[in-house]
């Protein structure tokens, strides 16, 4: 059988209780009860009155609504009876505004809905226990009620406190609460965001004993609280506040180094920024790699641009001249030709078909440097060792002094500075090369900035 704890208010000690049907004797409170009525008021013997006091407890028709009682009272007495929800917000509109309490224990209750006290602005107790059956749920009705000036809730074997029941200084409109009750429950642990810095230094007694605390990290702020405010934790019935995973230990007593707690959050969140820094750099280096030659092709563009100057055309024979090694013939014959001379429509200069046989190699060089508009040197190593090609480079620097002409420098291969000659290196100092790839997307940007360097960037289109 259930004993049924008696839900009494202390004298002007305004609560919401939600007590008790707990087994223990211990949960049992005790304390003053209303005078008892005269006059009837609702119904014969149904609800009996005096100035202060309404009492419709304990009818035998049982009571589903609260009736109008048609005069002013301070305490309404409505236990006992059979108001098993409170989902209207009007609920409450035949009761007095004066009240001040509201006893509800016994009648089955299993909801209240947010807002039903709306407007008893001196309501500052509520009895909620008995045979009523509802736990955190009552929270956000009673909440709302900001004159309510106790929570009272124990020994009703009430699990962790659920983060949407108390959230964020859910306490701080209540301007007079002075005490809260939860001891005796199942509650793990207490967020410290439940009670703020303002509610904590407002409430006079904190009971909050009995309960299967985990003690870790997160309680420590709680024996903070404890140690910091002794005189608002007297808990006058229980004592135990024990770690449920140490019985031998109070939380009073639990030790844990402060730094491992500190650590433990800070590394958490260090590690996770740490990680999403390197995941973004990493995928900014892949996409960089991947894109690689177009952003080569766009730098050059950039800054060849800018110094892109207004060409008057010589009217020469050739576009432009080739300087080659014999080596890397069949590459500008290949590659080079069929887009140079194939898709852009430019006239070259190669040694090997455009040379005339029977003129001596330097007339060759120099006829054909000077009837070309512009130069392309293809440097490789064939290049640094062909004294021909040394030649016509030496050649050519002169000429492009002269007459500033377009000098386009071509990297075939990685050619390692102490093969280059002094004044490929001179060159090189001053000239921009670009480099030829077999990749699919480094021939592209190959194309787009030899196109850019030799200057006429409307005349094709670079895919
Ligand atoms: C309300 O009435 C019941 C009897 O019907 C009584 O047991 C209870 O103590 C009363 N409540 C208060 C607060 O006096
Ligand atoms: C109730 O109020 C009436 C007048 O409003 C007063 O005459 C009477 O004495 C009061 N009774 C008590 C018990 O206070
Ligand atoms: C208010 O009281 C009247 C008369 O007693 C009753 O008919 C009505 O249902 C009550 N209203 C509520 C919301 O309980
Ligand atoms: C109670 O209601 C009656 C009518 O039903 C009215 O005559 C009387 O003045 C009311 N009394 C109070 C105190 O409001
Ligand atoms: C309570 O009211 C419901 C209807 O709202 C009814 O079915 C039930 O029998 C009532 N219980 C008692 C004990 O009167
Ligand atoms: C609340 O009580 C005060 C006196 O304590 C009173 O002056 C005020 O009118 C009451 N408010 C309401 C809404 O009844």
């Amino acid at each position: 059988m259930e004993i049924v704890c008696f839900l009494i208010l202390a004298l002007a000690l305004g609560s919401v209780e939600v007590n008790c049907r707990s087994q223990s004797p211990s949960c049992w409170d005790s304390g003053l009860k209303f005078s008892f009525p005269i006059d009837v008021c609702y119904g014969v013997g149904v609800c009996r009155c005096d100035n202060f006091t309404a009492d419709c407890s304990s009818n035998p028709d049982s009571l589903t609504f609260i009736p109008d009682l048609n005069r002013s009272y301070k305490y309404l007495n409505f236990s006992n009876n059979n108001v098993t929800s409170i989902s209207d917000v009007s609920f409450f509109v035949n009761v007095s505004r004066d009240v001040e309490i509201i006893d509800l224990h016994s009648n089955g209750l299993t909801n209240i809905a947010e807002g039903v006290f709306h407007g008893l602005d001196n309501l500052t107790t509520l009895l909620l226990g008995g045979s009523n059956q509802f736990g955190y749920k009552a929270m956000p009705a009673l909440l709302s009620v900001p004159s309510l000036m106790s929570v009272r809730m124990r020994c009703l074997n009430l699990g962790p406190i659920p983060q949407y029941t108390f959230q964020d200084g859910a306490f701080d409109n209540m301007h007079r609460l002075w005490k809260v009750i939860l001891d005796n429950n199942l509650i793990q642990t207490i967020s410290e965001t439940t009670f703020s810095e303002k509610i904590r230094s407002s409430l006079k007694k904190v009971s909050l004993g009995g309960n299967p605390y985990q003690c870790d990290c997160n309680i420590l702020w709680f024996q903070k609280w404890m140690r910091t405010n002794p005189v608002i934790f007297q808990d006058y019935h229980f004592r135990g506040y024990n770690c449920h995973n140490d019985y031998t230990v109070s939380i009073e007593d639990f030790v844990l180094n402060p730094q491992a707690c500190i650590l433990g959050s800070g590394a958490a969140t260090l590690t996770i920024g740490i990680a999403c820094f390197l995941i973004i750099f990493l995928v900014l280096l892949i996409v960089f790699f991947r894109f690689r030659w177009h952003v080569r092709l766009w730098l050059y563009e950039v800054c060849r641009g800018r110094r892109r100057r207004s060409r008057v055309s010589r009217g020469c024979k050739y576009d432009v001249f080739v300087s080659y090694a014999e080596e890397d013939a069949v590459w500008v014959q290949e590659e080079l030709l069929p887009v140079l001379e194939g898709e852009w429509g430019l006239t070259l200069c190669v040694h090997h078909r455009d040379f005339r046989p029977g003129k001596h190699i330097v007339d060759n060089i120099s006829d054909c440097v000077s009837d070309s508009e512009r130069v392309i040197l293809v440097f490789s190593p064939h290049f640094a060792r062909s004294e021909w090609c040394q030649f016509e480079l030496k050649y050519c620097q002169s000429f492009v002094m002269e007459r500033d002409d377009v000098m386009v420098l071509v990297a075939l291969q990685e050619t390692q500075s102490r093969d280059m000659t002094g004044a490929m290196l001179a060159v090189l100092r001053t000239t921009t090369y670009i480099e030829w790839d077999d990749e699919q997307d480094a021939r592209q940007s190959f194309w787009g900035r030899l196109h850019v360097a030799l200057d006429d960037p409307e005349e094709i289109q670079v895919v």
